[in-house]
């Protein structure tokens, strides 16, 4: 199912159904070939995914004008008004590193990897904000199994697009550019962890990461990178952007964990954009029962 409809959306609120159709054919038609159509078709006719919330999710609106992407410029806003400069296609992604079959891929390649599932996801950002998305996209598993990791792939190290040409936040050091992301292998293969291509049925709009982004869902929202171009397996844990401008904020992990504050702010608690009243932040985000026995054993406090 595309899209759910709860009692307490507004009508004004969601898309209307015409539009709704029409975007669903432009990301067909985007993708650009019938295999993929058929498969995208038959995604989305099917039930919802066993691992979508059920919870409110918010507008196209707030989830498209509300962004950080810091190689747009950093306020809240600039994602929105900026990113039309960045060129989607064509797009490719080296995958390198400790694998038997180093390659890079064209977007197109990647989308006939595994059909497109639309996946409902809580995001909680580290700075106190939360929003439930309906993304689609593919598993990243599907993309790194294709490369065949070796037993020295422990982790995973991804890399953004950095074009001064395209992105005009790059031109100031407010990080040090390539925007950089990791994780450990388990969480990269993990089924919950997807490349995500499309939100509310349409192809990925720039501001959200396009053509293709990262989601983590039971990590901090920084985790998950955008506009990738680079995907490398190693033995050693990656360099990641906001551990290295703040290690003392920003650790590896960055599992939600409500019990583990941020050296600034409490993190507790959260804002879902769009409601008044905070909500209880949930240990990695609602998804315990998923992901909890990835670090059993592990000092959360320590591995923050
Ligand atoms: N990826 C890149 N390349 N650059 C960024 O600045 N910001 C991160 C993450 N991925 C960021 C990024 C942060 S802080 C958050 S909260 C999420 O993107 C926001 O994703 P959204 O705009 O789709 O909600």
């Amino acid at each position: 199912m595309l899209i759910r409809r709860p009692s307490d959306i507004l009508p004004s609120e969601i898309t209307p159904p015409e539009v709704f159709l029409n975007r669903r054919q432009f990301m067909l038609a985007a993708a650009g070939s019938a295999l993929l159509a058929g498969e995208a078709m038959a995604a989305l006719k099917s039930a919802p995914s066993p691992y979508s919330t059920g919870e409110k999710m918010n507008s196209l609106k707030e989830i498209t004008t509300y962004n950080n992407f810091y190689e747009f410029g950093t306020d809240k806003s600039d994602p929105a008004e900026k990113a039309s400069s960045l060129k989607t296609r064509p797009w490719q992604i080296v995958v390198e590193g400790e694998v038997g079959k180093a390659r890079i891929f064209g977007i197109e390649e990647i989308l006939k990897l595994a059909p497109l599932e639309e996946r409902i996801y809580r995001l909680r950002c580290v700075e106190g904000w939360s929003m439930v998305i309906p993304w689609i996209g593919i598993p990243l598993a599907s993309l790194l199994k294709q490369v065949q990791p070796t037993g020295n792939a422990k982790f995973v190290a991804f890399e953004t697009l950095n074009d001064p040409t395209q992105m005009p936040g790059v031109k100031r050091q407010v990080l040090d550019w390539p925007y950089r992301e990791g994780l450990r292998i388990d969480e990269a293969m993990h089924p919950l962890t997807i490349l995500a291509v499309g939100l509310y049925g349409e192809v990925l709009p720039k501001q959200n990461g396009a053509p293709i982004r990262l989601v983590v869902p039971w990590k901090y929202g920084f985790k998950s990178i955008k506009s990738i171009v680079r995907i490398r397996l190693q033995t050693q844990q990656p360099v990641t952007s906001w551990n290295q401008s703040a290690p003392n904020e920003y650790g590896f992990y960055s599992n939600v964990n409500p019990a583990v504050d941020h050296p600034r702010w409490s993190q507790a608690s959260e804002r879902r954009i769009g409601e008044y009243f905070k909500r209880k932040t949930l240990p990695f985000n609602g998804y315990a029962d998923q992901v909890a026995s990835l670090y059993k054993g592990m000092n959360l406090i320590k591995n923050f």
